[in-house]
């Protein structure tokens, strides 16, 4: 795992957006939590701030993982199942750091390695190809 990766904050880019408005506005706030979370382990407040960093994960889960497949499914995306497994399993994945946390478990910074993972590689990448409706 790479601990000692230096991770910088975003700014959001034209080429980040996909064109789809409610979409990037939430790959936006997604962008911003990304950002958050990097403070929150370099300056060490992640007792005080973990609550709220779920708290926006869930908001992300609840108000715009359904949305994104009912456009996708829509739009006829022929890699649809796929890329709702990779929701199911980042849902399954923010659970468990949930439940690690309840445990008293110190995950801030697993939590950004896979946060910032999915950023780059699900929501700039992934969702991106998918509304433009390339097959990788
Ligand atoms: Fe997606």
């Amino acid at each position: 795992m790479n601990i000692n990766k230096k991770y910088e904050k975003y700014t959001w880019k034209q080429e980040y957006e996909t064109g789809v408005m409610f979409i990037d506005h939430f790959h936006e706030n997604f962008m911003n939590l990304t950002n958050t979370l990097i403070d929150v382990v370099y300056n060490k407040e992640c007792a005080e701030k973990i609550i709220m960093v779920f708290h926006r994960l869930a908001n992300y889960i609840e108000d715009y993982l359904v949305k994104e497949e009912m456009y996708l499914q829509k739009i006829g995306f022929q890699g649809f199942m796929e890329h709702k497994a990779e929701h199911k399993a980042f849902i399954k994945e923010i659970i468990s750091f949930q439940e690690a946390y309840e445990k008293h478990e110190n995950i801030c910074l697993n939590l950004l390695i896979y946060v910032d993972n999915y950023f780059k590689n699900h929501i700039l990448s992934g969702d991106k190809k998918a509304v433009k409706m390339e097959i990788s």
